[in-house]
């Protein structure tokens, strides 16, 4: 395939948009030809316009057809496939990035690497070692493929390498999500909360939470549970939780008729996921956060805010160790008193590392590609 002097980037779901706002902005100030295009995994208003507007994101050049059936991962990443696949034939770019681990990731760099148009992988060589969870699978066969692995630090170039992948494929170039952090923590801290239904709580102690991962929420044994732990520790801390849900985990907390519970306890506060800024904001103010989202993990370390993980297994262990973190895994470690002691952490006198780069990685990674594969 003739291929012409344009980059390509695949965007899609909430994290992508976050990791991509930095890179798309690195090449349109250096005015060099970047196509952007969105696979529709994510469409609701506030879990992808919302971040098109908070970033300053340009709108994408094409968006992918609505996918048929989200709870059938094959057919979800085939349809990705095949749209990614006519769109290449038709743009011919030098080269396509995918950014993280989801399923429009893999279906995007299978298509790339199919028709052999190279492929780069942003935050490439995160390892939980847990087969079992869909975006492992995703990255460890990403990482594979990709003709240049932009990996975050020293511990994800380990790990690609550790399984062979040769050192010509890797790049240390930080994550852009600390780009976006840093970019725009000052105008997520000048937002007015003021007219939201958790102003309240922002005046005294309280944490922030999120839960989406599918083996937490979908499993029926679980999502109460985790429900219930956090709620328990939320009330020893004295902390009410603002509770940003994805619309995976409303789906389910309805279907399990959990909501009332939810609802009657003053301490958690369930509302629909928030935009970028508004994340941003409560987080900065957050005591504590206890999330199972790897971006979440990792901006609570960026901005000082002690974190309770609820994962199995985390592909993010350096906030484990710089003691940002801490790894509960359900149904084996207790959350509540993990609360508590994330309650007890402060940033402010005790801070720790910041493993995820220094904010200048969307502008690295348009250099490397230029370098690789030079410009129009
Ligand atoms: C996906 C990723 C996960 C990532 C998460 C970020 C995979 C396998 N999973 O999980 O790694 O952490 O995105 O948020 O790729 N839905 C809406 N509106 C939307 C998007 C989703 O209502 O805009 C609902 C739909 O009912 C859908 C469900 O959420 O079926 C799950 O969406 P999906 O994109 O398949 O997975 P996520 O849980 O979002
Ligand atoms: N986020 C947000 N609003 C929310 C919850 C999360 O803007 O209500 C942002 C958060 O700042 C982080 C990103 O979403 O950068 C993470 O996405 P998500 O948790 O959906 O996916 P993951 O990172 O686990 O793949």
């Amino acid at each position: 395939m003739g291929r012409k002097g344009v980059f390509a980037l695949v965007v899609g779901t909430r994290p992508s948009f976050i990791m991509a706002a930095p890179i798309i902005a690195a090449f349109d100030d250096a005015g060099a030809a970047l196509k952007v295009l969105h696979s529709a995994q994510h469409y609701s208003e506030n879990m992808d316009d919302v971040f098109f507007r908070d970033l300053g994101i340009r709108q994408p050049d094409h968006r992918l057809t609505a996918q048929p059936d989200q709870k059938s991962p094959a057919r979800q990443i085939a349809h990705i496939m095949i749209g990614v696949e006519d769109w290449l034939r038709a743009e011919t770019p030098q080269a396509l990035m995918v950014l993280g681990d989801t399923n429009s990731n893999l279906g995007a760099a299978l298509a790339t690497r199919k028709l052999n148009v190279p492929l780069a992988h942003v935050e490439a060589g995160e390892r939980s070692g847990d087969l079992a969870q869909a975006e492992e699978q995703n990255r460890r066969l990403i990482d594979h493929m990709a003709d240049v692995n932009f990996a975050t630090n020293a511990r994800s170039c380990a790990n690609l390498k550790a399984e062979g992948i040769p050192d010509a494929r890797i790049l240390i170039t930080g994550n852009p999500i600390v780009d976006a952090v840093l970019k725009n923590r000052d105008k997520a801290a000048a937002l007015d909360l003021s007219d939201r239904p958790y102003s309240d709580n922002l005046k005294g102690k309280f944490g922030v939470m999120t839960l989406h991962r599918q083996e937490n929420v979908d499993d029926p044994d679980r999502l109460p549970v985790i429900l219930r732990d956090i709620q328990a520790g939320a009330a020893a801390a004295g902390a009410p939780v603002i509770f940003f849900a994805h619309p995976r985990t409303l789906a389910r907390i309805n279907e399990q008729e959990l909501m009332p519970g939810l609802e009657s306890d003053p301490n958690i506060m369930i509302l629909p996921g928030a935009g970028y800024h508004e994340f941003v904001a409560v987080l900065q103010r957050a005591s504590f956060c206890v999330t199972d989202s790897g971006g979440v993990q990792q901006e609570a370390c960026i901005v000082g805010v002690p974190a309770v993980t609820i994962m199995d297994e985390t592909p993010w262990p350096d906030t484990i160790s710089n003691g940002a973190n801490e790894l509960c895994r359900p149904a084996v470690d207790p959350i509540t008193p993990a609360i508590g002691r994330a309650m007890q952490k402060s940033y402010a006198t005790s801070p720790w590392s910041q493993p995820f780069g220094d904010g200048d990685t969307g502008a690295r990674i348009l250099q490397v590609l230029v370098e690789r594969f030079g410009t129009r």
